[in-house]
């Protein structure tokens, strides 16, 4: 009797993985996932911080939850990234394409090798193999950062563009939302100037563009490096409150912008929430089953939307309360700060 039990029990064992479409990792110690980011960056560094705290919560070793990033946007070391880790049969990749068409043939021949495959921060190609984006829904975020400037220019004027790719997603689509949002307003901008990703290219092209347009009305920072870059840039042109600027994230030094009073408004992303949700996806499909996992978590078409936050000196001090109740770490504070009346 005993003897037939373990026999089902094998047979259920073999037929479960089949039944789930996909291996299901039995052994803690067996799990390996591995989270690829786009460039060294404090907003990465946030996206790690919440690697590891989902690794600490769900019993990893460090070794398990594997984080790494380029210096600057790197689509061929993020290839060879790839690579690397689906010679080691990891359990999952988590990865945030800098160029989605060129990095999809790798993920395709990770999901092929049984890795699973999931996306964060910028989407991946329509049709991917990536079963899962996590992130911001980069459209309505541009949109909204567009609406934020047609306030602070409700008589129209130019604005300057600075991103740090031309190929991923989120950059475009960002991009594409703020033009749609300012559409009729009689606010023009300029051609959107690419750093790659590179601080210093950042802030060589932000005075560039200022020099070159000595009255420019406003500017749009669509990653997390063009907002300080454009901030140091108008500071040192005399232009504080004389060019608005909206920008994207709250790393310390955006926020410094905005008690500064150089940077109007930010739309801040959830990236630490993006980190953490990849880790616990990956894990969870892992253990539980894809559409399990994909349920328990709230993936609707694909997507996990990690949300936005719009922050202005008036709404810092709220925004600085609201990630302390989510226990989020910030290494900046409002302390002996007050917004101007
Ligand atoms: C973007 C990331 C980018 C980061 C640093 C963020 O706004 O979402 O894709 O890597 O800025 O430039």
């Amino acid at each position: 009797m005993k003897r037939l039990g373990l026999v089902l029990l094998a047979l259920v064992m073999m037929l479960t993985p089949a039944l789930a479409g996909r291996q299901i990792v039995t052994a803690q110690e067996d799990f390996v996932v591995v989270v690829i980011g786009k460039s060294v960056h404090p907003y990465w560094s946030n996206v790690e911080m919440g690697v590891r705290a989902a690794a600490k919560d769900l019993g990893l070793k460090d070794e398990q939850a594997i984080f790494w990033v380029p210096p600057t946007e790197d689509v061929a070391a993020q290839i060879q990234t790839m690579e690397t880790y689906i010679a080691q049969g990891v359990t999952g990749i988590a990865i945030a394409p800098s160029d989605p068409n060129a990095l999809e043939p790798v993920m395709k021949k990770a999901a092929d090798a049984g890795i699973i495959v999931t996306t964060l921060d910028t989407p991946p190609v329509e049709g991917s193999v990536s079963k899962v984006y996590i992130g911001t829904d980069n459209y309505s975020a541009g949109f909204i950062a567009g609406q934020t400037m047609a306030q602070l220019l409700p008589e129209g004027g130019l604005v300057g563009i600075g991103r740090g790719s031309d190929t991923a997603l989120n950059a475009l689509q960002r991009t594409d939302g703020f033009l749609a949002a300012i559409e009729g307003t009689g606010i023009e901008t300029l051609e959107p100037v690419n750093d790659r990703e590179d601080a210093a290219r950042a802030l060589e092209l932000a005075n560039s563009v200022l020099s070159a347009n000595p009255e420019l009305d406003g500017a749009f920072g669509v990653y997390a490096y063009n907002g300080p870059a454009w901030a140091t840039a108008i500071k040192e042109a005399g232009r504080v409150g004389l060019t608005k600027l909206v920008c994207f994230d709250a790393t310390t030094d955006i926020i410094n912008g905005i008690k500064e009073g150089v940077i109007d408004a930010t739309v801040a992303q959830r990236e630490y929430d993006m980190g953490y949700k990849s880790v616990e996806l990956i894990y969870r499909m892992a253990t539980e089953g894809e559409e399990a996992a994909m349920e328990a978590m709230g993936v609707v078409d694909g997507v996990i939307d990690t949300g936005v936050d719009v922050i202005t000196a008036a709404t810092l001090k709220d925004y600085e309360a609201s990630l302390d109740a989510k226990g989020i770490p910030h290494e900046w504070t409002t302390e002996g700060w007050e917004p101007p009346q």
